[in-house]
């Protein structure tokens, strides 16, 4: 899949998408409590998308490159699960840490969002795990700009979360998106300033970085999707599809009640 450069129709048509994402995590917050089953989560998904957003789960029956397809609506990626997890039978309970991460096709375009949920109370290290992996993608979202280069963005991040002694995934990145749901460019979530690619205008892409407690080493689960910490410390995710602009950004997964935009960016916009 090439790098693909959205005119102001294809800007538009990933906006609309971009909102929808944004409002189905919106529309999912009030259900993640302790006793709510990742079944429960991916039915609401699925009806919500189609039934109020008009729109279509990109997920469902997923299969890159010959993988055996994805089984659900949306990945539900709890306490040492990195990303991909799959929603079953078992309820969510206090003091869980969840990542849920939808993708939802309107009129062909892909906007793909995530965030972590804490289910009731929660320990000192997850709250700190969640909000640092919250900072680091903003670190990187910051980053985008006309001119700017991949290893901006994977450098910003990387710097952020090794500092406050998190490690960074690997094996996963964020990647272009628009009418396909994974487009190049990779989006690595760490590197050097002034390396690899340059953005341009026009592309839209995901920053996702998976942050963990302790070591970088993943595993697969034999489901052939869930992915864990190798060593089962815990592991948090955010994830936002960008714009690049001729002088920065535009976020296209924002809603009325996404999380609050960090004070140093908008102290620095
Ligand atoms: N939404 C994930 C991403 O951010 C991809 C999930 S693939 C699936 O790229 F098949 F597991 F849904
Ligand atoms: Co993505
Ligand atoms: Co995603």
């Amino acid at each position: 899949m090439t790098i693909t450069y959205k005119d102001s129709e294809g800007i538009a048509g990933m906006r609309l998408a971009g909102r929808l994402a944004a409002e189905l995590l919106d529309y999912l917050t009030p259900f993640v409590k302790p006793g709510v089953t990742t079944n429960e989560l991916d039915r609401l998904a699925e009806e919500h998308t189609a039934k109020v957003l008009g729109a279509i789960s990109a997920p469902l029956n997923y299969a890159p490159g010959g993988h055996h397809p994805y089984p659900k609506s949306i990945c539900t990626s709890i306490n040492h699960q990195v990303c991909h997890g799959i929603p079953n039978d078992k309820p969510l309970k206090k003091g869980d840490i969840v990542n849920i991460d939808v993708t939802v096709i309107k009129d062909g375009w892909h906007g793909d969002s995530s965030r972590m949920y804490m289910v009731g109370e929660v320990s000192v290290a997850a709250r700190r795990l969640c909000h640092l992996t919250y900072e680091a993608m903003w670190r990187g979202i910051m980053q985008v700009k006309d001119g700017a280069y991949l290893g901006d963005i994977g450098h910003a991040i990387q710097t952020f979360a090794e500092g406050h002694g998190l490690s960074v995934v690997r094996e996963f990145c964020g990647h272009g998106i628009g009418r396909h749901f994974h487009e190049e460019p990779q989006v690595l979530h760490y590197g050097k300033p002034g390396t690899l690619d340059q953005l341009k205008a026009g592309m839209t892409i995901t920053i996702e970085p998976m942050l963990n407690a302790g070591r970088k080493e993943i595993k697969e689960l034999g489901d052939g999707w869930t992915i864990v910490t190798k060593d089962h410390s815990l592991s948090a995710q955010w994830e936002h599809t960008v714009l690049v602009t001729p002088t920065g950004y535009e976020v296209l997964t924002q809603s009325a009640n996404s999380p609050a935009v960090p004070a140093f960016v908008t102290a620095a916009a």
